[in-house]
């Protein structure tokens, strides 16, 4: 399976050039699947709830959503990125997954980082699991990776490659995504962003340093901090499947349930 990430700065509310820029880049290459980072379409700091609303989108009828799955017919391939989702009332920071044949699923991150607290709804899908050409895909958003139990429930729900669109802006994230690779046992794509944005006087920078991590929590790409790459390299999904830490130890069998609080 070729897979890699799309690290790059988008523009804040240049919604059709960042369009544009995914497009070409995506056209230019060859892979199964490319990962984008969190809201990767609109930029990240959008001042208030209402501006918000005027930038999300419903899941799978929504402009960038259509776009993107003609994207993906045209070039075979499946892509997974980061956009504000609108169901109803409710406005989630989602991670979309299209698949080469134009499926769509979603994943709202479910542990909003500082002020997301303030313009997002919490996410309500308890961390799915889709199958692309026969293999676990699971996505997280950004600050997920920070609890363990998000990457855990995607592995015992048979994630065997994690999707994790971001804007990583705390400097150790690279290094902790090593871990829940290595503790899961599973492939961990982090599309990050680079650059920085300003709101309301607030600045935020992001950390670049995109990369792929095997099941055995080796590095096998890493990105520089502020460079525009989209890599791809081969991998097969079928590491993922053994979760032997040693030939006596099962990451997942040998949990001791009954020890841990609730
Ligand atoms: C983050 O969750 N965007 C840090």
């Amino acid at each position: 399976m070729r897979v890699g990430f799309y690290q790059f700065a988008p523009i804040l509310r240049e919604v059709e050039i960042n369009l544009g820029k995914v497009e070409t880049a995506i056209r230019h290459t060859r892979a199964d699947l490319v990962v984008l980072p969190e809201m990767c379409f609109t930029g990240y700091m959008l001042s208030s709830r209402d501006e918000l609303a005027k930038f999300a989108e419903p899941v799978p009828t929504g402009p960038i959503c259509c776009r993107m799955v003609d994207l993906c017919r045209e070039r075979n391939t499946s892509l997974a990125f980061g956009l504000a989702e609108q169901d109803a009332d409710r406005i989630y920071n989602s991670a979309v997954l299209v698949t080469n044949s134009g499926d769509v699923h979603v994943y709202r991150k479910s542990h909003l980082f500082l002020d997301e607290k303030d313009i997002f709804d919490p996410g309500d899908t308890p961390f799915p699991v889709f199958r692309l050409d026969g293999v676990g895909i699971g996505m997280l958003v950004c600050f997920d990776y920070i609890f363990p139990e998000s990457g855990r429930a995607l592995a015992l729900n048979g994630a065997q490659v994690v999707c994790h669109p971001s804007n990583l802006v705390l400097d150790y994230a690279q290094w902790m995504t090593l871990t829940r690779a290595a503790e899961n046992r599973v492939f961990w794509i982090v599309a990050n962003r680079t650059g920085s944005e300003t709101s309301a006087e607030k600045t935020l920078s992001f950390t670049g340093r995109s990369q792929v991590v095997a099941p055995t929590g080796k590095l096998l790409y890493r990105a520089g901090t502020d460079t525009e790459e989209l890599p791809v390299i081969d991998i097969d999904p079928r590491d993922a499947l053994d979760k032997m830490a040693t030939p006596r130890n099962h990451l997942l069998e040998d949990r001791r349930t009954d020890l841990y609080p609730r």
